[in-house]
């Protein structure tokens, strides 16, 4: 049994949901307001069902006040159509999902309650144990990766929400962020995913070209259509249609893909009657839309319907932190047959750059360097000289966000790039001797401290505390190290 909290103005909507989940044993209070609602709220809930407009507060605030007390707390935002910009905003900031008015399907209803109330209650964690590690299976098979970045995570979490809804889900992001590689996530984590994923570009065609390969064509309908020919809307139909450079459409294109987006019909090019289409629509563009829509160039109406529900992608150099990892990505998928590593220095040097073509840019530079590097390790000079150039201002803010590596990590770093270079060559199966080689690796790292305790004495001319400032330690525990390990 769970406890509830409906809060909604509308009286038979408190009524339905008393109605309905009473029969299902939960204890259920009704809140018409946002004052009756704080007041319950004094005592916990496990699920609040929240409505986004209220008379005297909205449920934003109220979303922010429950999460800020209640973090186990789950919220499923009530809305109506006019209000899901909203709702996906209520997502961002930590709702569960959101429900919309009318509820058609009383079965989708229960089930969606269900989820987040046995997310609520004890189960909290291992459920995101395993949303995590779905989310990995499907990640890796439309070859995205996510880093670890708290932008990309959350970024995700939207998008796998929002894959559920029918919606039309606009990306938006710089050049080679990675919007078909999303659009591409989100058609395989929704429920359309046994179907197809289409593509087209809408800056590709002309218009006639763009209009007939959108929504076909009937034989006839121009000089040259020999056949009835079935357009993209048509083939994914069930589907996700990917509209990529939407900015690209002229506005002939704009005011059809309006309709369809409203009313789910399309017409083929000479074609009398509609035909309903049943296509997720997912639209990508790196062009300023408001700023086409201010200049006339791209419809204000289209805009907004697009607008609803926008994903945007980082560029790269906002999440630093995961170039490193996409860089050894791009590098096993580049050279199986062959280990790569990359030095620390242009781990360091990738890491500060600023990748004004992203994630595109990062796999072509990976793809140039494995060309010209032929030994294990890859090292600056293979590095294409941009990244270089930009590497040699120090950029303070840059800086920041990467700690520099000390003389003792750089050493280390490259020490362990080298060896998990030879561990990957090792064939275990043909039996390797695990202890003798730990004991190797010691005796090399003894060694290594001997020849830099004899460099030090050498350039102290033989004065051990001189040596042992140098090296950070005490004559003493110098003449030890260099006896014991002599
Ligand atoms: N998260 C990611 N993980 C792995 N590869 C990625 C990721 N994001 C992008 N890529 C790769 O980078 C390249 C560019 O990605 P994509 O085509 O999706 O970018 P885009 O945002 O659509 O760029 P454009 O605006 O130029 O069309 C592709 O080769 C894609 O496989
Ligand atoms: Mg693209």
């Amino acid at each position: 049994m769970a406890r509830i909290l409906v809060v909604d103005d509308e009286i038979e909507m408190g009524n339905f949901f008393k109605f309905f989940l009473e029969d299902k044993n939960h204890e259920i209070t009704v809140a018409e307001n946002g004052l009756q609602a704080r007041d319950a709220l004094q005592e916990y809930f496990h699920l609040v069902l929240l409505d986004l407009k209220l008379p005297d507060t909205d449920g934003i605030t109220l979303l922010r006040e429950i999460k800020g007390r209640y973090p186990t707390c789950e919220v499923l935002m009530m809305t109506g159509y006019s209000t899901v910009k909203s709702a996906v905003e209520a997502i961002q900031l930590g709702a569960y999902d959101y429900l919309e008015k009318p509820f058609e399907d009383l079965n989708d209803l229960e089930a969606i309650i269900e989820r987040a109330l046995s997310r609520a209650l004890a189960r909290r964690e291992l459920r995101e144990d395993e949303e995590l590690t779905r989310r990995k299976q499907v990640l890796k098979s439309v070859g995205f990766v996510a880093g670890k970045s708290e932008k990309m995570q959350r970024l995700l979490t939207v998008a796998e929400k929002l894959a559920a809804k029918n919606i039309t889900v606009l990306i938006r992001g710089e050049t080679g962020t990675g919007k078909e590689v999303l659009a591409r996530y989100i058609h395989a984590v929704s429920s359309r995913s046994e179907e197809d994923f289409l593509a087209i570009n809408c800056g590709a065609f002309t218009e006639n070209l763009l209009e007939s390969e959108l929504f076909g064509h009937e034989k006839g309908a121009f000089t040259g259509a020999a056949s009835q020919h079935k357009g993209i809307f048509e083939l994914a139909n069930r589907g996700t249609l990917f509209l990529d450079e939407i900015g690209d459409a002229t506005s002939a294109i704009q005011v059809k893909l309006l309709r369809v987006l409203e009313t789910g019909e399309i017409f083929r090019v000479g074609g009398e009657k509609p035909i309903r289409v049943d296509t997720r629509v997912i639209a990508a563009t790196n062009a300023p839309l408001e700023k086409l829509v201010a200049e006339k160039k791209f419809r204000e109406d289209l805009f907004y319907r697009l607008d609803v529900v926008t994903l945007v992608l980082p560029p790269l150099r906002e999440r630093r932190e995961d170039i490193h990892l996409l860089a050894e990505h791009f590098l096993k998928l580049q050279c199986e047959e062959r280990p790569l590593r990359l030095s620390p220095e242009v781990v360091g040097a990738m890491t500060r750059y600023d990748w004004p073509g992203n994630i595109r840019e990062l796999a072509n530079v990976i793809a140039q360097v494995t060309a010209i590097c032929d030994g294990p390790i890859v090292l600056m000079e293979h590095l294409p000289s941009k990244i270089k150039e930009q590497d040699t201002y120090e950029s303070a803010p840059l800086q920041k966000s990467l700690p520099l590596l000390t003389p003792e990590q750089k050493w280390i770093d490259a020490v362990s790039a080298s060896l998990d270079n030879f561990i990957e060559q090792i064939d275990v199966k043909a039996g390797f001797d695990l202890q003798a080689f730990l004991d190797s690796l010691k005796e090399v790292s003894n060694e290594g401290a001997k020849k830099i305790i004899e460099r030090s004495l050498e350039a102290s001319g033989g004065r051990y505390p001189k040596a042992a400032e140098w090296l950070k330690t005490t004559p003493r525990v110098l003449r030890y190290l260099y006896k014991e390990k002599k």
